[in-house]
């Protein structure tokens, strides 16, 4: 069968302001992601997922979109996308762009529009509501701290917004919205992107009667409990994407950012003819425990499956505390981040990686007065934010700029990253980065591992163990989380986190046995 590339892709994900900068400013942008090309290649994973570059003001780091079909000229022109499009293609590299549907930034000209003339046309497009009582309309919050709701007091009604004020949600039930994105994606179709990451997936429609949902206290972390939000219309609207997708060459997909916790309600986006893929957040909530991660790996694996649909797995992204600090922090969270690698690559369907993940790179402490993210601002610093895990990547050398700029970096980056830069690491085959390479190389060649079907076997408590079988080959994944030293199965020890001398595979590692 000729496999969907996507089932098993691993798509490395760049947060274009911190990878490379190319002309000295502090921040990253299109052309250094060009000149860095060859590590994400040499890396071996099969396309890149680049985090907004559009114009746009800032006040979520991009994430607030001025214009869907341009660039930011701190990123750079849209000659340089195209450029780095083809460069990426030639190296064999999927591109895959962020799209954001959920809100615009407040500069965006609709916005404009629909502030400066409340009888505007554009004011349709947006969800403005008379308050109740000198209130808001309702009770909802913002994901970043403080009402959902903002007055324009021009009109004296107020405009939602699930993230920052700067954040005005749009309303999908105006079909002018509706149009105006298919023909967003279209243009970056038609400048050949493999596909589309969707920011917020899963709350573009908003319930009509737009009820109360009082916020659980304190805030979950992940948890569905927003019954305003995930409304069944999004999936006739990703059905009607698909199938804009598909009408172009080359099997361009989507990927989801559903932040739902219920696997089986994630998996409805999945369905064969919806979304093709969709982040798989489970890992991000999971401590270091066998038994945890394997029930989580079951229910993923059951309510996918039961939509025909494949997989993903992540542990890292630009909002979340990097993985070596989650578990633990130093030598040892970085010990079991090396072993979750071997996790995340050894299970079946698609993965993505952060960039840095590779490098083992830990949570960065920023002094308050550093941070940037709104987060932080709008809790009144009760949440940290998101800017730890958003540090610039140390390329080569030291401080300041790490091979990442000729300038100042728009956030430090550590000292002592040094010997964790990519140079640092390139001759050391103990080092994180060798070990995704031979990671990634492993599942590029073998098919048991990339495409090949999944069964537990048993194992002492505090270990996982599966197979991955394809034709007659089968690849055994043991991961050591806190058991005592553990036997390796008999075989061609293929690669393993840590060494395991008379092949016992000691505590908080992981291990690729061929059987
Ligand atoms: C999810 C993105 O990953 C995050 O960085 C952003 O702040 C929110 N969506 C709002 O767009």
């Amino acid at each position: 069968m000729n496999e969907h590339w996507w089932r098993s892709a691993v798509i490395y994900q760049i947060y274009v302001r911190s990878f490379a900068d190319s002309d000295g400013d502090g921040v990253g942008d299109l052309s250094g992601i060009r000149s860095r090309l060859p590590h994400v290649k040499e890396l071996g994973v099969d396309g890149i997922w680049l985090t907004p570059f559009y114009p746009s003001p800032g006040a979520d780091h991009g994430y607030d979109v001025s214009d869907y079909v341009d660039v930011d000229p701190q990123f750079g022109t849209l000659d340089d996308f195209d450029a780095l499009v083809a460069d990426a293609h030639r190296l064999g590299l999927r591109v895959i762009v962020d799209i954001v549907p959920n809100h615009t930034s407040n500069e965006h000209q609709w916005f404009r529009n629909a502030v400066s003339d409340p009888q505007h046309p554009d004011r349709a497009r947006y969800i403005f509501r008379s308050g109740r009582d000198g209130e808001p309309p309702n009770v909802w919050t913002s994901a970043f701290g403080g009402p959902a709701w903002t007055l324009d007091d021009a009109s004296g009604e107020y405009y939602l917004h699930l993230f920052t004020p700067e954040q005005p949600d749009l309303d999908w039930h105006n079909g002018r919205v509706r149009e105006d994105f298919e023909e967003i994606l279209r243009f970056w179709l038609d400048r050949g992107v493999d596909g589309f990451r969707i920011d917020v997936g899963q709350a573009l429609y908003k319930a009509p009667d737009l009820h109360d949902v009082h916020q659980p206290e304190p805030r979950p972390a992940f948890a569905d409990w927003h019954t305003g939000i995930n409304q069944a219309e999004v999936h006739g609207l990703y059905r009607s994407w698909r199938r804009l997708a598909d009408s172009y060459p080359d099997e361009r997909m989507y990927v989801g950012e559903v932040v739902l916790e219920n696997q089986v309600e994630l998996a409805k986006y999945v369905r064969p003819d919806e979304l093709q893929l969709t982040f798989n957040f489970t890992f991000l909530y999971e401590d270091w425990n066998a038994k945890a991660l394997r029930a989580r790996i079951d229910r993923t694996l059951e309510a996918f499956g039961a939509v025909g649909a494949t997989a993903s797995w992540v542990l890292e992204n630009h909002d979340v505390t990097r993985l070596p600090t989650r578990y633990g922090g130093g030598e040892e969270g970085r010990r079991r981040a090396r072993a979750a690698t071997l996790l995340l690559l050894g299970l079946p369907g698609a993965a993505f990686l952060y960039q840095g993940q590779e490098l083992g790179l830990e949570e960065v402490e920023l002094p308050d007065e550093l941070r940037q993210d709104p987060v932080f601002f709008r809790t009144n610093g009760a949440r940290k934010g998101r800017d730890g895990c958003r540090v610039p990547i140390p390329w080569s050398g030291g401080p300041p700029g790490f091979g990442f700029t000729a300038g100042s970096p728009w956030l430090p980056i550590p000292a002592d990253w040094t010997a964790l830069s990519a140079e640092a690491q390139e001759g050391s085959p103990q080092s994180s980065l060798a070990l995704h390479r031979a990671a990634l190389e492993l599942r590029r060649r073998i098919d048991a591992l990339r495409t090949g079907s999944f069964a537990w076997r048993a194992s002492p408590s505090g270990t996982l163990l599966f197979e991955r079988a394809s034709g007659n080959e089968t690849i055994v994944c043991v991961v050591n989380l806190n058991a005592e030293h553990l036997q390796l199965p008999d075989g061609e020890l293929l690669l393993a986190s840590e060494p395991a001398p008379g092949n016992l595979l000691p505590p908080s590692s992981a291990a690729w046995t061929r059987v």
